[in-house]
């Protein structure tokens, strides 16, 4: 932990503080970026187009080239944003925001920005309880600033192996934590996931059961409807099956896929669509993959299944994850070549958990912050040219707690925030293209363009 915040939380601790969550910034108290003090960085940042000069019109066709008279701040710096010490007084951190510093929830707004331009929402995920974000006051004050997210998916406490733990035993508890979090800050609530190969339930592969399809699918039929309904008035929508397709379009490995066979897939939907039925709410029943950003096998075959179901009158839509390197292939025009498609086929989708992640550390000249600004920049400008793209999620937003580290060794940095609570250049490349604007903070993009799709930019092969 940084040793800024360490000392905020040391204070704010010894002060007996309360930990609550106070309520959101208003725009007219932060800092504006015109009044950054010496010694933080200026332009682009400076370039930013303040909430207030945000046209109500629709979303501009993004130019892909950032422009030239914008150059790249230092290429491999980030921007030194951290509010000094002194600055933090202990009963409201980052409160006294002002004039020598930039407060981490300050505008640039997303969400608004998003909705101001035809999205419904941009928002995050989020992993509590466990992870320390609970008990992080700044982290606490950002995600419940629903200026910026005005969105959550509990990243991990609605999985299978938190909500049935034991087979016909069902526990809220930990989706629950999210679920406060989104009504108490008025946040759409997406909700992640019902059938996946992995994190499920004990009782799925433990040796004392012994599943055949004929056992097995009372089961996952009763997993999906019993959860789907007692979340009925809060979920947005639900990943009915997640990660369900290899990269050359067949079945992936999975528990569900072993003892049921192929079908799990579209039987999912079809009883996740019946208890959707029954509840009478409109809650979208999302398909969510990584992978699928770009034109391939694996994106033809989620296009089959949306054709399938919707064969049967089954609802669908698509969950494009979003998990990708600095350089890596998913274009901007990979992208829009998958969201037209999926937009001639009429459904939903949303990027459900955007990140960027340095595939090396530190960050350097060829994976720099500009560059990691510009994929963010790339995806989240394709979604705002598709009306059915119906908003943006990023996995968590701050570094500390990106699940990268921990799943691809030596990678990380991923987030829209530094472990210090400064923004990075993505941030602000985000907030571009919410508004269809060019990028300004991602430098010279040329040398960062990939225009083979069939080819893996990223030295590691890890392109998803
Ligand atoms: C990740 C969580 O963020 C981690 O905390 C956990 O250890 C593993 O799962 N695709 C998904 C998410 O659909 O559920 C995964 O979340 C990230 C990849």
């Amino acid at each position: 932990m940084p040793s800024i915040t360490a000392s905020i939380l040391t204070l704010l601790v010894s002060s007996s503080v309360v930990l609550a969550v106070p309520a959101p910034v208003a725009s007219s108290s932060a800092a504006p970026v015109s009044q950054i003090s010496d010694g933080q960085p200026q332009a682009p940042y400076s370039t930013v187009v303040p909430v207030s000069q945000i046209s109500d019109g629709q979303p501009q066709a993004p130019t892909a080239q950032a422009s030239s008279s914008t150059p790249a701040q230092g290429s491999s710096s980030a921007p030194a944003l951290a509010t000094p010490a002194s600055t933090v007084s202990a009963s409201s951190p980052y409160s006294a925001c002002g004039s020598d510093c930039i407060c981490p929830y300050a505008a640039p707004y997303l969400h608004d920005l998003a909705t101001a331009n035809g999205k419904l929402y941009f928002g995050t995920a989020t992993d509590q309880p466990g992870t320390g974000e609970d008990t992080d006051i700044i982290y606490q004050k950002i995600l419940n600033n629903t200026h910026i997210f005005g969105q959550v998916t509990p990243a991990n406490g609605m999985k299978g192996m938190n909500t049935e733990p034991e087979l016909g035993v069902f526990n809220y508890t930990m989706g629950d934590v999210v679920v406060n979090i989104a009504q108490d800050h008025n946040k759409i609530l997406r909700c992640h996931n019902l059938i996946w190969s992995t994190q499920q339930p004990e009782w799925l592969t433990s040796e004392n059961y012994t599943w055949t399809r004929e056992t097995l699918l009372p089961v996952m039929e009763n997993h999906i409807k019993t959860i789907i309904t007692h979340w009925a008035d809060v979920c947005h929508a639900w990943d009915v099956v997640n990660e369900a397709f290899a990269s050359n379009g067949s079945s992936s490995a999975s528990p569900w896929l072993d003892i049921i066979g192929p079908d799990y897939l579209p039987l999912a939907f079809q009883y996740a669509h019946e208890a959707v039925q029954a509840t009478g709410k409109d809650i979208d029943l999302y398909y969510n993959d990584y992978g699928i950003e770009s034109p391939g096998n694996k994106t033809n075959a989620v296009y089959q299944l949306v054709r399938d179901l919707q064969a049967q009158g089954i609802q669908i839509a698509v969950g494009l994850e979003a998990h990708f390197t600095v350089l890596d292939p998913n274009t901007y025009a990979n992208q829009a070549a998958v969201m037209s498609g999926l937009q001639d086929l009429g459904v939903t989708f949303a990027l459900t958990e955007l990140d960027v992640r340095f595939p090396t550390l530190p960050p350097n000249a060829t994976y720099s912050y500009e560059a990691q600004a510009y994929r963010y920049w790339e995806s989240v400008s394709a979604c705002m040219q598709y009306s059915k793209c119906e908003g943006i999620t990023v996995w968590d937003f701050e570094d500390k707690y990106s699940w990268i580290p921990e799943t691809f060794e030596g990678q990380g940095e991923a987030d829209l925030y530094n472990s210090d609570y400064s923004r990075k250049p993505a941030y602000y490349a985000v907030a571009e293209a919410l508004q269809g604007q060019a990028c300004t903070v991602c430098g010279d993009v040329s040398q960062y363009q990939t225009t083979d799709s069939d080819t893996c930019a990223d030295p590691s092969g890890n392109c998803n």
